[in-house]
């Protein structure tokens, strides 16, 4: 770390963290470094059970899980990263958060989150402002099931489509937003401490070195793009919830087109607009749709 770098977490309170980061590829914010109530986290966990019913037609509860019986429709998408043979999965994935509820706007321009973000990414190489943009914000719902990902628990790098190798700026990062409280047993994240600097994905056994991120509901689980990570399956009853703002560098493709499936929606209805506007790129040069440079004209 360097000196100013060193001063400004000193001043944050975010010092510890910065290094837990470093050493391991993954860190925990608790609530009372993060600044999200316990109100503001029933709020989320309320309009991400509403959706769930929306777009499933189940309803569902915190403490029950899903109060009916659901059934995928056909093809490997729904397998997620467990693969061909595995059980139906017990886990949904709501998608664009962002235009949900005001909430996971806010969540994704958290000052302290955006403080280790932008030290995971740094500044663009010619000098045009920080290199963190937001690539997507969705959630994970997931209710009891004896497989989960199975025994190699889902690990892999979220950068993994990324060619190898990898330096130390993180190409994406992970922020997990936990909704409700993150144990082993309730189906918690699982990684591997400081994979990140291994530079590549999974080898055999990695399961075995895998522990759970298990935190206090409210707290940020942030991590390296290169950290293998997966979770646990859930032994327990009811909902393990979380919100994911995922980042990347400017330098690689977005999850969501956020410049297009934000432009009329209500993003600057945040706590932080201008960071917001940042890390969806309005402003930023590339990809382009139309031409911008000027042109020369015949001259008359
Ligand atoms: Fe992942």
């Amino acid at each position: 770390m360097n000196q100013k770098l060193a001063n400004e977490a000193e001043k944050s309170g975010l010092e510890p963290y910065i290094e837990e980061l470093e050493t391991n590829g993954l860190t925990i914010l608790p609530p009372e470094i993060t600044g999200v109530t316990s109100e503001f986290v029933d709020r989320s966990v309320n309009a991400l059970l509403t959706k769930f019913t929306a777009l499933t037609g189940c309803p569902i509860s915190l403490q029950e899980g899903p109060l009916k019986a659901l059934e995928w429709p056909g093809g490997g998408r729904a397998q997620f990263v467990a693969g061909e043979g595995a059980p139906d999965p017990t886990q949904a994935l709501i998608q664009q958060l962002l235009q949900i509820d005001r909430c996971f706007r806010d969540l994704a321009v958290n000052p302290k989150v955006d403080f280790l973000i932008d030290h995971l990414m740094g500044a663009q190489t010619r000098g045009q402002g920080a290199a963190r943009r937001l690539s997507s914000a969705n959630s994970f719902i997931k209710w009891r099931g004896d497989f989960g990902y199975g025994p190699d628990l889902g690990l892999h790098p979220d950068q993994g489509a990324n060619p190898l190798p990898w330096g130390d700026t993180a190409l994406t990062a992970n922020v997990t937003w936990a909704l409700t409280d993150y144990t082993q047993r309730d189906g918690a994240l699982a990684y591997v401490p400081g994979s990140h600097k291994r530079n590549s994905w999974p080898t055999p056994g990695a399961a075995d070195e895998a522990i759970a991120a298990e935190a206090k509901r409210g707290s940020a689980i942030v991590f390296h793009g290169a950290t293998w990570h997966g979770a646990f399956h859930k032994q327990t009853p009811g909902l393990r919830l979380c919100a994911v703002s995922y980042y990347r560098h400017i330098s690689v493709l977005p999850q969501e087109n956020l410049r297009v499936t934000m432009a009329d929606q209500p993003w600057h209805d945040c706590d932080n607009p201008e960071l917001m506007r940042e890390l969806i790129g309005f402003d930023d040069s590339f990809p382009y749709s139309k031409q911008g440079f000027p042109l020369p004209r015949v001259a008359s």
